[in-house]
């Protein structure tokens, strides 16, 4: 693997104060190096961008959503995806499908790898109509009665710890968190992480943490909570007032790549993130996707979307974007986005909850 250039002396200094701050959870069978997690995102949480948020502070990470069928007709396409760099080592892997059999067999699958992951996601809380129409991802929480097979079946094929992703239940008449969490503990799994809206909200609405904390105090098993969190403020609110023994941000970091570490601020801290920190973390995710990814277009694509979410709310961020989406390569993207971050005077105002509706959509 190529090496990956160091941080700057004075950034990586602000890294380890607040990475010093982190204190380890064990989530059952589980340890985290803390109890922020990256939650997991398609077409995102590829290695790459996993490794970045760990040197950013995330205890620990979750893969996009991978078919157990296309790992079990072992499609090329499916098998990249389960690629996990030697770095990673607080790595979930995160499966779909609908039928107990074929994910049983994914599973074992994942756990002979020459890398496996530390544990095995199960994702029942994609709402995307390719997916719950074949039964699986969110559409598993409509038939509560069949979970007890679903999970043990899984869970006896591997010795990986077993985890689940969930919504609130299928919608606002079938909340059923709790009967779900209590069947997981039941046949064994370690924890089960919540996002707080139901399939049928899709990404409308607020996360419903009343119900997250409702679960989070009734439940047998560690329960993480997840949904909204954008702001260290109300990560920290919720870290210390919540029976989550963790909790999963997804969108927030993508557009505060800080985020993890912020939430370790207090108030007597000076340390503050500007615009050369996140000109760093671009320049380290380029160097992270040109040693893990092989095709340039995708590394291209990567770096404007990533760049384009993070000046999201930044002085002349709609021009930025515009001029980002029409750079015909990757170096004069390059000079784009050193030149944006050179002029900028200030980083953002990460206290402040953003005002707009920020990627609506997703598959968990
Ligand atoms: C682009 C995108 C892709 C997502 N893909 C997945 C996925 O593959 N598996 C999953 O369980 N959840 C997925 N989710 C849901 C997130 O893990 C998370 O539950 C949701 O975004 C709410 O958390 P947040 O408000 O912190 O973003 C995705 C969300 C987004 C925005």
């Amino acid at each position: 693997m190529t090496s990956i250039p160091p941080f700057s002396p004075e950034l990586q200094n602000k890294i380890d104060v607040l990475k010093g701050r982190r204190v380890p959870v064990s989530l059952g069978r589980i340890s985290f190096a803390g109890p922020l997690l990256l939650a997991p995102m398609s077409a995102i949480t590829s290695t790459p961008y996993r490794l970045l948020m760990e040197d950013l502070g995330a205890g620990g990470t979750i893969s996009e959503l991978i078919s157990c069928h296309g790992i079990n007709y072992k499609g090329v396409k499916t098998l990249q995806m389960l690629s996990i760099s030697p770095q990673e080592k607080n790595v979930g892997i995160q499966l779909f499908g609908e039928d107990p059999e074929a994910m049983a067999l994914a599973a074992k699958r994942v756990e002979e790898l020459e890398r496996p992951p530390k544990f095995i996601d199960i994702n029942m809380g994609c709402p995307v109509r390719k997916v719950v129409t074949k039964g699986a991802g969110s559409a598993l929480l409509r038939t509560p009665e069949k979970l007890a097979t679903f999970f043990s079946t899984i869970r006896q094929a591997i010795k990986l710890p077993l985890t689940v992703k969930i919504r609130t239940g299928w919608d606002e008449e079938s909340i059923n968190a709790l009967e779900v969490a209590r069947i997981a503990h039941q046949e064994g799994l370690e924890f089960v992480s919540i996002h707080g809206r139901t399939s049928k909200q899709q990404y409308r609405g607020k996360a419903n943490w009343d119900v997250i904390e409702s679960v989070a105090k009734a439940a047998p098993l560690p329960i993480i909570g997840n949904g909204d969190l954008v702001v260290p403020e109300e990560i920290l609110k919720r870290l210390s007032r919540t029976d989550c023994k963790a909790l999963m941000l997804g969108r927030g970091p993508l557009r505060s790549p800080f985020l993890f570490l912020e939430s370790y601020l207090t108030l007597d801290d000076s340390i503050i993130f500007g615009p050369r920190d996140y000109l760093e973390v671009l320049v380290r995710y380029r160097h992270y996707l040109e040693a893990h990814v092989s095709l340039p277009r995708v590394i291209e694509t990567q770096i404007k979307k990533h760049a384009v979410w993070m000046v999201a709310g930044m002085p002349g961020a709609s021009q930025f974007r515009a001029q980002v989406f029409a750079c015909p390569d990757l170096p004069t993207l390059w000079t784009l986005i050193v030149e944006y971050f050179q002029e900028l005077k200030t980083g953002p105002d990460f206290r402040q909850v953003p005002d707009d509706d920020f990627m609506e959509g997703g598959h968990g």
